[in-house]
């Protein structure tokens, strides 16, 4: 009998409950038809089709499933939309072009500079609030403890290189990068080295011509070719470790060889091997800095040198040995796109090229200027050294530095250079 008194009550509790999870759900797909016509008015002229940029269409349909609790492609950390989550949304921080948030990726979105209204953020950002909570849960709101993107191991540098030096910066899968690194030649003509020969515009330079992958979010692959003895190098840059709100740093590694390709130059070891060891960190919002143990192997090229044993004895030799150095850089990014670069590559020990007036070698030394535009990166530069390739600036300059009390009489040795990266995204 009770059976049957029971039966009203269960049936108002289950129909309310129902009733409550369906006006939940109806006023959930309201909020986001209005989002929708936002979609079609401020953002399908680009985000629609097979080619919308990342894969990511916003067309009516195709959206909400493109978008919810779906990883963005360039900070793969976030969803484009994480239910009930509003600022951890990656959608919602383009939108509202969080500086904070998306410090280096880009400006925001729409692309051009028509921004979305106020009221647009607020349509937005009610959807984002509006996801059934017996479906998706509870919006905690971590959204401030939410460590700001700048931690990310990505963003710890404005560029995958520092100046010669690798950083720990990844492209990421479904990125490319092609880059121009060019190092012009130090003049010996003229009164003046430097300034004479406009920074040894007027001479012969070297260019390496740089293509690499993203294989994965940790992985880089890199094949490159400089000017210099038309060195052929391919690496693999590869940092499991990326520093994040509770991991400090980024640790990584890079690994290839450099292979002498132009036949005329009489060189011993036309192949060498190289590795490093990357460790970076942000350690606040401007400042990052890098340290790169470095082995290159067999980094004398020279086909066999003299060496002096005594000062009468002179004997024929070749220099197999390793160069190990210590790169250290840091990086000053006082604003979002602009940074100030140095690194410093002491050679610590085996072949360091000191052994004969004709071969010496300096630590080498470079400073940059590097301003980022959305994709690209420009990189100006001088350097003590000419060399790009890895076994090549390893081993030190070759180009002899003036001392500071003389620079009046002679300007010092510096080459003025350029990077410039290009990354494209698919
Ligand atoms: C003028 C073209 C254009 C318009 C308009 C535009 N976008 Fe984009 N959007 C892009 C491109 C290109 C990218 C790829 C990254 C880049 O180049 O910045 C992108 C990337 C994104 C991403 C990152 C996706 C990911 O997976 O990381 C989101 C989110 C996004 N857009 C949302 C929007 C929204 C929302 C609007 C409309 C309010 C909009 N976009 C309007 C061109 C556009």
């Amino acid at each position: 009998m009770t059976k049957y008194l029971l039966l009203p009550f269960l049936i108002t509790i289950t129909t309310s409950l129902t009733e409550n999870i369906l006006a939940q759900d109806q006023e959930h797909f309201e909020k986001f038809a209005r989002v929708q016509a936002i979609f079609t008015a401020k953002c399908v002229s680009c985000h629609s089709s097979e080619y919308a940029p990342l894969g990511l269409s916003l067309e009516a349909g195709l959206s909400y499933r493109n978008l919810v609790n779906n990883p963005s492609v360039e900070v793969p950390s976030l969803k484009r939309i994480m239910p009930n989550h509003v600022s951890d949304s990656y959608l919602y921080r383009k939108i509202i072009r969080d500086q904070e948030r998306l410090p280096f990726k880009d400006e925001g979105m729409p692309l051009d500079d028509d921004r979305l209204s106020e009221d647009e953020i607020s349509v937005i950002e009610n959807w984002i609030r509006s996801f059934p909570t017996n479906i998706w849960g509870e919006g905690a709101e971590s959204d401030s403890e939410m460590s700001a993107s700048s931690t990310e191991s990505s963003e710890t540098f404005l560029a995958t290189q520092l100046i010669n030096l690798p950083t720990t910066r990844v492209l990421g899968s479904k990125t490319a990068e092609f880059r121009i690194l060019h190092r012009f030649a130090v003049s010996n003509g003229g009164g003046s080295r430097t300034l004479g020969s406009f920074f040894g515009l007027d001479n012969g330079a070297i260019t390496s011509i740089n293509v690499s992958v993203g294989l994965n979010k940790n992985t880089d692959f890199l094949l490159r070719r400089s000017g210099e003895n038309k060195d052929i190098e391919l690496a693999v840059k590869h940092v499991p470790i990326q520093q994040s709100g509770n991991m400090p740093f980024s640790i990584g590694i890079y690994a290839g060889f450099d292979w002498i390709s132009r036949s005329d130059v009489n060189a011993k070891h036309r192949f060498s091997p190289n590795v490093q060891l990357l460790a970076g960190t942000r350690v606040n919002s401007t400042f990052s800095i890098l340290a790169v143990p470095s082995i290159a192997f067999r980094s004398n090229h020279n086909a066999a040198i003299i060496k002096q044993i005594n000062d009468t004895t002179f004997q024929n030799y070749t220099d197999s040995r390793a160069t190990f150095a210590i790169g250290l850089g840091a990086q000053y990014q006082p604003m979002k796109n602009f940074a100030l670069t140095a690194e410093y590559i002491p050679r610590i020990g085996g072949y360091k090229g000191n052994d004969f007036a004709d071969d010496r070698r300096y630590d080498a030394w470079s400073l940059g200027l590097a301003y980022k535009v959305r994709l690209h990166v420009f990189q100006l530069l001088i350097s003590n050294s000419q060399s790009i390739h890895t076994t090549q600036y390893i081993p030190g300059s070759s180009t002899k530095p003036v001392p500071f009390n003389q620079l009046t009489k002679k300007d010092p040795a510096l080459h003025l250079g350029f990077n410039i990266y290009r990354q494209f995204k698919w």
